[in-house]
């Protein structure tokens, strides 16, 4: 299924189910490993990611089982294992097992993730929090070994809320001896579901939802059942392909309390949004206008993960945007082949590009080169005229369970082949 097909030019009409949070699920699969005893991971997506991390718990000796709702683990056993292969490369969640294993066995051993065409993606203060929390690190062939005779809390000042960090720093923070204080955590809801799974299991976290964390180390935990929440990403997705292609649909499940800055960017593209006990609604004109400046930022800001997709609809809007990347320095890369539909994105530097709204796009033959970028070259397609053909789709695959189920059921012509 490596290409998807698109015919499009079809507003999109109807109701969509929001799956479960990717960059929720993955890093309480990676918590999992923190107790012996069985947990109950619930609306787990069925997404490549999922499935990677999967086979890494499987690899550390975890019993992994997919039920009719969800995932059971059971890590009774963990025998530690290097974590190396594609799971760990082309996974950066994969580096929650650092801050996990740590916590769980004290030592971990993993393939360094290295950078992503989305950015550099340094892995300093995973490292540097670690560290001040007890772990002595070696690096060599590819290899990052980590180890610590006895893991400490510490007061863990980060200079940029980053979200990885944050998590591994929380995981490792659980089981370690004393209290552990995050200054400037990141505050993505990701992270508040990661705590609450945490706190479900008995451990002791104040302040979720700042940037100031408390964790109180070195309580035993208990296993856990846990419901992933609905993934926004996956929901501003869709909600950009509506404003793109216009019609109106109902999102179901999509968490609006965490979509507020996405929500004020529809409407200033032009759509009417609102709030009902299922979800989301919305009507789009079919018409996107240009925003004056639409700049990505950490939570409670726009998402970086929905700039490409944003993008793609500003490429048909009429009159010039402006899009600021605040968060990684090469997501714009999609430019390229959105540029061979008919956009005009002029990228300025790295982390602005000026889109002279080109009216309407036309299909093309495009390639994704990585998951939400992928996912905003389908939006394209939906939206151009004519036939769209997008490669590269194991990328989309990684985050989105049924992308082309998903705009099929609301009346896009659409086939992964
Ligand atoms: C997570 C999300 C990703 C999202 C991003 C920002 C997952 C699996 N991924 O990625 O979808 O786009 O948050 O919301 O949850 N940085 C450093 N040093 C570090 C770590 C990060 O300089 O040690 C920088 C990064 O280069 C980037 C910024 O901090 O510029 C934010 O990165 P971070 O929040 O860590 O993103 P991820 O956790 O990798």
């Amino acid at each position: 299924m490596d290409s998807i097909h698109i015919h499009g030019g079809i507003a999109l009409q109807g109701q969509v189910h929001i799956q479960g949070s990717k960059n929720a699920a993955l890093p309480v699969l990676a918590a999992t490993l923190l107790t012996a005893e069985r947990s109950y991971i619930r609306n787990c997506p069925r997404i490549a990611d999922v499935h990677a991390m999967v086979s890494l718990l499987k690899k550390l000796g975890c019993h992994v089982s997919w039920r009719e709702d969800g995932l059971q683990v059971d890590s009774a056993e963990v025998s530690l294992g290097a974590m190396q292969g594609e799971a760990v490369k082309g996974m950066r969640s994969s580096l929650c097992l650092l801050g996990a294993l740590l916590g769980r066995c004290g030592e971990a051993v993993l393939e360094h993730p290295g950078g992503c065409v989305i950015g550099e993606r340094p892995i300093d203060l995973h490292l540097r929090a670690l560290e001040q929390m007890g772990v002595t690190f070696s690096e060599g062939k590819g290899m990052i070994r980590g180890a610590a005779r006895r893991l400490h809390g510490a007061r863990i000042e980060l200079p940029l809320p980053s979200v990885g960090a944050t998590e591994n720093i929380i995981l490792a923070g659980v089981l370690a001896e004393g209290d552990t204080c995050i200054i400037g955590a990141a505050k993505e809801p990701e992270i508040t579901a990661l705590c609450r799974y945490l706190q479900n299991c008995g451990a002791s976290i104040e302040g979720t939802g700042t940037d100031r964390l408390l964790i109180h180390g070195g309580t035993r935990l208990r296993g856990a059942d846990f419901t992933v929440p609905p993934d926004r990403i996956v929901a501003g997705t869709y909600l950009m392909a509506c404003i793109g292609t216009g019609g109106c649909i109902l999102l179901e499940g999509a968490p609006a309390g965490e979509m507020a800055d996405v929500l004020k960017a529809a409407s200033q593209m032009g759509a009417s949004c609102w709030v009902t006990e299922e979800g989301i609604c919305m009507q789009a004109s079919g018409f996107p206008r240009p925003v004056e400046r639409l700049v990505t930022m950490p939570y409670p800001g726009f998402p970086t993960d929905l700039q490409s997709a944003a993008l793609a609809v500003l490429a048909a809007a009429e009159g010039q945007s402006i899009v600021e990347e605040r968060i990684f320095e090469n997501r714009f890369r999609v430019a390229e082949e959105l540029n061979r539909m008919g956009a005009r994105i002029e990228q300025v530097d790295a982390h602005m590009a000026v889109v002279h709204g080109a009216g309407k796009l036309h299909g093309a033959e495009v390639e994704a080169k990585e998951l939400r970028g992928g996912a905003a070259l389908v939006i394209a397609g939906l939206m151009a005229q004519g036939e769209t053909k997008v490669t590269g789709c194991p990328y989309i695959y990684r985050g989105y369970e049924n992308i082309c189920k998903d705009f099929r059921e609301l009346g896009a012509r659409i086939a992964s082949v």
